[in-house]
């Protein structure tokens, strides 16, 4: 850095942008206590500048000139905060070119091109920061990045998207649709631009495969992440959830063969295809998907509510902990990439990212366990057509494929109903995913099946 003051560059000045912008100048002598030296905001480039903004920053300052802010030759560092993988790419690459250090919450670019980008950082000797990418406001980068160091991660298993979090709890809790209930986390200004990316499980396998580069060495590419979203849940689900004493959650979830803590028993037993694979001598494994999962209302991550995320992580020698607050949104979000700015203007992030050679080479060893082996109980529902024989056909696939079941909910049909699909719901002891969806094959081609199976795995 040059002198005193460092100059940054904001390209983008959204939802996040807009936060980062409004802290940087409302809580300028702050900032500057914490970096040891003033953070100026010196450009600002958006799309629309006949757009408002926060008026707070000098309308001289805002363009739409991004070439022109990344060749300044008085800027310091650059902050991506357009998202997507286009544009933000290009901002990106070409500030690492220019000599500029990098903040960006882009969780699918960093998925999607971690290598890229960390390898043309280091060639430029510049530094990429991006504590927001993953949870917003709640500071799991720095935890397992610095502050967990001495462990080995084995298990991570977190809510990583708030916009899910946020539907799930409102449909829950005051009996919203999904659709409005998706509409109002787009207002509050937690969706994506591309809500799809929420609402099928992406923008969690983006922020878990950013988790596992950094717990694992893994450079899993997010379509490499088995994946299912909240879009095939059903009011219905959640009613039937909470009827067995289980709430839903899109769960991002990590397990590797070295997976040894268990609080109920159960989490051993869903890490158990990896430990196996371990345990036969083959390299060490790491399971990794996003789903949404069954969770006893007591468990921890059940009581997670609204637009919140939390992240629990078990280490080997720490044990487990968890990380929890707001991940999604303007100031959560903003309070992150500021922290980013602090730590660059200190000069701690640029040790930090030498040290940790990211997305480099030099692995840990961890492969990715194929998914069909990763072993869970599952919630499956079913609409069938009420009539004799019917629970004996599925009953006998499941029974095929080694798959016990463990409890069956069936109501009676209402009465004006009578003859029509009713459904049934079996929750199964535990069984391979891979045989799971064999028999799910098989049942879904029954004549008595009048809908494709809906299908969660169980937290315990
Ligand atoms: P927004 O859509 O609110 O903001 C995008 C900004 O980029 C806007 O200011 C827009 O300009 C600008 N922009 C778009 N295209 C261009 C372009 N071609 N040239 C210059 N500027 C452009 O997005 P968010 O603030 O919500 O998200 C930004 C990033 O942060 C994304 O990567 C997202 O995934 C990530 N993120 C978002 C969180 C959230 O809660 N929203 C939380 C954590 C991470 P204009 O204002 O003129 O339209
Ligand atoms: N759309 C994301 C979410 C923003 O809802 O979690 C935070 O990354």
């Amino acid at each position: 850095m040059n002198g005193d003051t460092i100059n940054i560059a904001l390209v983008g000045c959204g939802t996040v942008g807009g936060g980062v912008a409004h802290v940087l100048l409302a809580h300028a002598d702050r900032v500057a206590r914490r970096a040891g030296r003033p953070l100026a905001l010196r450009r600002v480039v958006v799309n629309d500048p006949a757009k408002p903004r926060d008026p707070l920053i000098p309308r001289e300052i805002i363009s739409t000139d991004i070439e022109a802010a990344i060749r300044d030759p008085n800027v310091h560092i650059v902050v991506e905060l357009v998202g997507g993988l286009g544009v933000a790419k290009k901002v990106v690459l070409d500030s690492l070119a220019a000599g500029k250090h990098v903040v960006t919450a882009n969780k699918a670019l960093l998925a999607d091109a971690g290598a890229e980008v960390f390898e043309a950082a280091r060639k430029a000797e510049r530094t990429v920061c991006f504590e927001a990418a993953v949870a917003g406001g709640v500071p799991v980068i720095r935890a397992l990045g610095e502050s967990l160091a001495a462990n080995q991660v084995t298990a991570i298993q977190a809510i990583l998207n708030g916009t899910s979090n946020f539907i799930l709890t409102a449909m829950a809790e005051h009996g919203m649709s999904y659709s409005r209930a998706l509409a109002e986390a787009q207002r509050l200004g937690y969706a994506e631009a591309d809500p799809t990316l929420d609402v099928d499980g992406s923008d969690a396998a983006h922020k878990l495969a950013i988790l596992a580069q950094i717990s694992f060495g893994v450079a899993a590419k997010p379509h490499e992440i088995a994946r299912q979203g909240i879009d095939t849940i059903d009011a219905m689900d959640i009613r039937f959830a909470n009827e067995l004493g289980y709430t839903i959650k899109l769960l991002a979830e990590a397990w590797t063969g070295g997976h040894t803590h268990s609080t109920n028993g159960a989490k051993l037993s869903r890490g158990g295809a990896a430990s196996a694979a371990h345990a036969n001598g083959g390299p060490p494994t790491v399971a990794l998907h996003v789903a949404p999962v069954l969770l006893r209302h007591t468990d921890l991550l059940a009581q997670v509510r609204g637009a919140y995320n939390a992240v629990l992580v078990y280490g080997d020698i720490v044990g487990e902990t968890l990380y929890q607050g707001p991940g999604a949104g303007q100031m959560p979000t903003a309070s992150s990439v500021v922290a980013d700015l602090i730590d660059l203007g200190v000069g701690r992030a640029q040790r930090t990212f030498a040290a940790a050679k990211l997305w480099s080479r030099e692995g840990r060893g961890f492969t990715v366990e194929p998914p069909e082996r990763v072993r869970s109980r599952f919630y499956l529902r079913l609409q069938v057509v009420d009539k004799p024989g019917v629970l004996a056909d599925i009953t006998r696939i499941l029974a095929d494929e080694e798959i016990s079941i463990s409890s069956l909910v069936q109501h009676e049909a209402e009465e004006d109903g009578a003859g029509g699909p009713v459904p049934l719901v079996i929750v199964t002891h535990y069984a391979a995913t891979g045989k799971f969806r064999k028999a799910l094959e098989r049942i879904n081609a029954l004549s008595t099946t009048a809908a494709p199976a809906v299908f969660f795995s169980m937290g315990d």
